[in-house]
């Protein structure tokens, strides 16, 4: 089939190089010309495993394509994605301004019938808009039916999950379009749930809310643990061997980040409340998840007199690992604090480190080995899941750092090991 591919961010760029893998011939259009260019010569702007090999092998197949040409690209193929960005605005809901720009550009271009599918996360009752705002807009009189399809990629998986999902949600409104949408998909041989458009564009809401939900649950089940002297790990894995509760995101830690959680949380509790309704339930998760991420920094503010003059060892920028995307990291979120506080940073993330420069003007030093930032501080704190932190010997804490006092936000030492290497570690929940 003929795809064109609106927007080479998360969403497009890994939709695009999976479809030319399974020998879709894809169109990808974005509007920023150097990444384009830099797309055309098999360059990935995005740190994503497998990614630039898969845009490598569609590029040189001639399978994929990068342009900056919408009209030529919306004019004739028999699909069109739109992949583009649905960031938060400050009241919390989704800023759909530019998918409303791609629905336009589709709407003055397309000269062919056409399936268009909505991939962005988008609020309820968005693709009932995006069809009438086409149709009321078309130019040449064609038909347009319109799609919504969630993705449920993770970032640092992404090609992966989108080569093995768990299963594709599609919300159609007619059978030709479900018809289309399963010849699409028929190469990854995957199961499909068909519902309605509405349906489909809760159920991305509804899955990303309920896993924000499970961390949220731990994080606050590991705060009381402390409290009553249990321990989060072992309750969480009594719990996982229930297979109606499951063993994936029990992991407590410094709340979660990125840039699905946060904002798709936010924007269903927006939605329900344009409704008179309250979401408690994503209330509540998005309450614990604002107190988690400081809860760090709470101890160690207890725990000193002060940080002015402190040297500090940052180990880890990015959300999670396997990234470099800084959104809702709670290392940005503690960073600022501690500078305030006068503390001095030395901070090591394996490859969030240029993104952290060029987005924040934090006035520390990056260091490129988790040896180097300890060496000679006098606190330490773990904000990202990096392997490279968790191979760290306990004993080289106690040798690198002036004092060895370490707060880790993600669980990744055994409490008794770090006591034995003479190291004052505390962690969450445990
Ligand atoms: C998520 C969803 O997994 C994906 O399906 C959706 O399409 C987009 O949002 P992503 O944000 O890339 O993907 O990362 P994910 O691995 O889900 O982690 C999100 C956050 O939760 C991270 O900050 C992570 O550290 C945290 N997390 C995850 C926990 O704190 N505990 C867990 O047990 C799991």
């Amino acid at each position: 089939m003929r795809l064109t591919i609106a927007g080479t961010g998360y969403v497009g760029l890994v939709a695009g190089v999976c479809f030319a893998h399974v020998g879709h011939q894809v169109t990808c259009v974005d509007i920023d010309e150097k990444k384009v260019a830099m797309l055309n010569k098999g360059i990935s702007p995005i740190y994503e495993t497998d990614l630039e090999e898969f845009l490598q092998e569609g590029l040189q197949k001639g399978l994929l394509s990068f342009t900056t040409d919408y009209q030529s690209a919306y004019r004739d193929p028999d699909v069109i994605f739109i992949g583009v960005g649905t960031p938060e605005l400050p009241d919390g809901s989704a800023n759909l301004s530019y998918v409303a720009s791609v629905a336009r550009q589709i709407a003055e271009s397309v000269e062919r019938d056409c399936l268009v599918v909505v991939k962005s996360t988008v609020p309820v009752g968005t693709n009932d808009k995006v069809e009438q705002f086409i149709k009321d807009s078309l130019v040449h009189p064609v038909r347009i039916e319109v799609a919504s399809n969630p993705e449920f990629l993770a970032q640092g998986t992404a090609v992966h999950d989108m080569m093995h999902a768990q299963r594709i949600v599609i919300g159609i409104e007619d059978k030709h379009s479900e018809t289309v949408l399963r010849e699409l998909y028929a190469p990854f041989n995957l199961p499909i749930v068909a519902v309605s458009r509405r349906s489909a564009e809760m159920t991305k809401y509804a899955s990303n809310d309920f896993l924000a939900l499970k961390i949220s649950y731990m994080n606050d089940l590991a705060n009381l643990c402390e409290l009553v002297g249990a321990n989060i790990e072992d309750v969480a894995l009594g719990m996982s061997y229930d297979g109606r509760i499951g063993s994936r995101f029990l992991k407590a830690g410094i709340g979660y980040g990125g840039s699905c959680f946060p904002k798709d949380t936010k924007a269903l509790q927006y939605l329900a409340a344009q409704y008179g309704y309250n979401l408690r339930t994503v209330t509540a998760a998005v309450d614990v998840n604002n107190e988690q991420r400081y809860k760090l920094y709470r101890k160690a503010a207890n725990r000193m007199i002060t940080f002015n003059g402190i040297k500090v060892a940052v180990l880890g920028l990015a959300f999670k690992a396997g990234t470099d995307d800084l959104r809702e990291s709670p290392a940005i979120y503690n960073i600022p604090l501690l500078l305030e506080q006068g503390a001095e940073i030395t901070a090591f993330d394996p490859v969030a480190e240029e993104n952290c420069k060029r987005q924040y003007q934090f006035s520390m030093q990056y260091v490129q080995t988790v040896e180097d930032a300890l060496r000679g501080a006098q606190v330490c704190f773990i904000f990202t899941d990096w392997q490279e932190i968790r191979d760290v010997e306990p004993s080289a804490f106690k040798s690198l750092m002036r004092t060895a006092l370490v707060y880790d936000g993600r669980n990744l030492f055994d409490s008794r090991a770090m006591l034995e290497a003479g190291v004052e570690y505390y962690s969450i929940g445990r």
